[in-house]
């Protein structure tokens, strides 16, 4: 014991000076029994240890789920080849109602509403909906994240939405108007969201033919992707009914 005192002493000494060697000198001499205690928890510790290794062999630790969510049962994770190329069936070549029906069903749903115990976990506050005071309704990010995308799309394709855009007396978009500023924001949301996911997933070059070395990214990559399904059906019909919001959430009527 006494030589671990003047060990610590003379450690902390040579870090600092003369101002650390007054607070050394009044650290209390440890009894035997604390160093039993000491030991069992570190048995204790030591245990636990092993146990979440041996956890962690079958489930990957996921950082991601620390954080409360509603949805956090519903996350399972798949290994998907995405096929980035303009076969995919959410591009303009059918009629924009079958579109529009399309995209809606990515994300119509996507404010839910939970209990009063599950928003008490949330770690940023809601409020309840005005009309039922038991119903705290919250987005999923990933559906207003989609809401975005098909904002964007529509603004893009103003030959099929004429009123995606407000447009100046000039026939200029009027770029402080609430759809361009409404667009912004959506831009910003899903550059976020893109950042804060960082997919890592590498996208190989491939050549065109034998006979040319030139290469280019072959954009169908295999990706570890959450189950999107799964997290549309677990919130699909926990959507908040209408009549207990008195706000339209979605400006998707253009
Ligand atoms: C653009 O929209 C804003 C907000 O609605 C409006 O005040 C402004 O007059 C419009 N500008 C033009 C050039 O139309
Ligand atoms: C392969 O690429 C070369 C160079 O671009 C081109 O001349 C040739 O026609 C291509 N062959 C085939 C089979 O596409």
């Amino acid at each position: 014991m006494d030589s671990e005192k003047s060990f610590e002493e003379t450690d902390l000494l040579r870090e600092d000076d003369v101002n650390l060697d007054v607070e050394s000198r009044t650290y209390p001499r440890r009894k035997p029994w604390t160093s039993c205690i000491i030991g069992l928890l570190s048995l204790v510790v030591a245990l636990e240890t092993i146990w979440l290794v041996l956890l962690g062999t079958r489930e990957a630790p996921n950082p991601a789920l620390n954080l409360y969510s509603p949805a956090n049962a519903a996350v399972r994770y798949n290994t998907v080849k995405l096929d980035a190329d303009d076969q995919n069936p959410y591009v303009h070549q059918k009629s924009t109602d079958v579109l529009d029906q399309m995209w809606m069903d990515l994300y119509d749903f996507g404010t839910v509403g939970l209990s009063t115990s599950e928003a008490a976990q949330l770690v940023d506050q809601t409020k309840p909906t005005p009309n039922d005071p038991d119903t705290y309704p919250v987005m999923i990010t990933v559906f207003h994240n989609i809401h975005c995308l098909n904002l964007i799309r529509k603004a893009l394709w103003r030959e099929d939405y004429p009123d995606a855009l407000e447009m100046t007396e000039f026939g200029t978009v009027n770029r402080t108007a609430p759809k361009a500023l409404h667009i912004d924001h959506c831009v910003n949301s899903i550059r976020e969201a893109m950042m804060c996911s960082a997919d890592i997933t590498p996208i190989p070059f491939h050549t065109v033919n034998e006979t040319d070395l030139h290469v280019f990214p072959e954009l169908a990559a295999t990706h570890t992707c959450r189950d999107f399904d799964a997290i549309r059906e677990w919130a699909r019909p926990r959507q908040v009914e209408a009549w207990k919001m008195d706000i339209q959430l979605h400006d998707d009527d253009v």
